[in-house]
């Protein structure tokens, strides 16, 4: 396979295949293991638009996979259908050698990856991402998780898979809003590590919205390189990886406010969520006035709304405060934040107080 990136993290390495038509190295891939039966979770979304075509290519192989299909949206992580998915794979019969198979977006992706963790203690389990944002994002790195009333993504475990296949073919069905929704982390990894990548982006960004196929394999490269590199030097967040981060902070009390529900992505939330963390990184004069605006303008013109007000006109500032205290990265009462030291160069800000996130919130709410 050509274009092939290998996240290094000793004997859990393993590949991210980006390519039209990768998913056709599937069958050799199996060849190499010894699998007993093949779970594909996918959702109904996907099942309808790709899922005739993806088991197509288990016809070159000795599998006939068992098909657990899970509602679309963000409501699936859940304890609910975790027990559910568990239960149908237990009644059809899971062994050690089992493998599973997370064939969507970042919610069949973070489900999937959370039963493959601790189904008989956890069996193999590979990734392929259908939306952008899986692609560039959540099928690298092996977090899992389902959300709890509390908040976001705070059940959950380290998990890694055998195997990334991002074949372009299944990204053609996406709708601009999920497009743009995944672009959000694409352009992260040039606000914190890269800004020739951002510069090109801004040149590009077009067509990814018209989905060509050697850009969007071009940007899904990059972004996988910069998220391997720094998931192989911090894999299980102690430091470097929470740059990562850059504008969930902020994203995540959003979503959590709006129940997760599609009023806001999670992309969007993040796009917001980064405008928000480079403002803060303006206040405490880390990035220039120009570099906020240089951000600002960029994700305008990509279409992000990027004034909560107009996503919704009275947000309950008590609820979104409460949030916050909720994210993983806060130790007690002493906040943390990623921030901007200029674009391309995202750092770990802790002990922010309050204050300084109040002063964000009344500037844009
Ligand atoms: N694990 C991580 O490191 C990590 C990182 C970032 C985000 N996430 C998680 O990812 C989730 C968001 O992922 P998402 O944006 O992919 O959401 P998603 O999985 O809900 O997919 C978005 C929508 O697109 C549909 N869809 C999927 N593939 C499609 C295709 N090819 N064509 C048409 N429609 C398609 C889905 O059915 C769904 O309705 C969040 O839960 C977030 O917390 C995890």
């Amino acid at each position: 396979m050509k274009n092939k990136i290998s996240v290094s993290l000793g004997e859990r390495s393993y590949d991210i295949l980006i390519a039209k038509n990768s998913v056709e190295y599937l069958p050799e891939f199996l060849g190499q293991k010894n699998y007993s039966k093949i779970f594909i979770i996918t959702d109904e979304n996907v099942a309808k638009l790709h899922l005739s075509s993806f088991k197509k290519v288990f016809k070159k192989t000795k599998f006939t996979p068992e098909i657990i299909k899970i509602k679309s949206g963000e409501q699936a992580k859940s304890f609910k259908s975790l027990e559910k998915i568990c239960e149908k794979i237990l009644a059809k019969g899971i062994d050690r050698k089992s493998l599973i198979i997370a064939f969507g977006g970042g919610v069949v992706g973070d489900l999937s990856g959370f039963v493959a963790s601790i189904l008989l203690r956890g069996v193999d389990f590979i990734q392929v991402p259908t939306t952008l944002l899986a692609a560039v994002d959540s099928s690298v790195g092996g977090k899992t998780a389902i959300n709890s009333k509390s908040g976001k993504n705070l059940i959950g475990s380290f998990y890694q898979p055998q195997l990334v296949i991002c074949d372009l073919n299944f990204l053609k069905t996406l709708s601009q809003r999920e497009l743009r929704s995944g672009y959000a982390e694409v352009v992260k990894y040039g606000f914190i590590r890269d800004e020739k990548f951002f510069e090109f982006l801004e040149e590009n960004y077009q067509k990814i919205f018209s989905c060509d196929e050697k850009i969007l394999e071009k940007i899904i490269t990059r972004s996988c390189e910069i998220k391997s590199e720094i998931v192989g030097r911090d894999e299980l967040e102690s430091g470097e990886r929470a740059l990562l981060n850059f504008g969930h902070t902020f994203g995540h009390i959003f979503e959590t406010e709006t129940n997760y529900s599609d009023e806001i992505l999670h992309g969007e939330a993040v796009a917001l969520g980064m405008l928000m963390a480079a403002k803060m990184s303006q206040n405490f004069n880390m990035i220039t006035e120009n570099d906020f605006l240089r951000i600002k303008s960029h994700l305008e013109n990509v279409g992000f709304t990027i004034d909560p007000k107009k996503i919704r006109k009275n947000w309950n500032e008590k609820n979104l405060i409460s949030h916050l205290f909720k994210d993983k990265k806060n130790e007690g009462q002493n906040l943390t934040f990623i921030l901007l030291e200029k674009i391309g160069e995202a750092v770990i800000k802790k002990s922010v107080e309050l204050k300084n996130f109040e002063k964000i919130l009344a500037e844009f709410l």
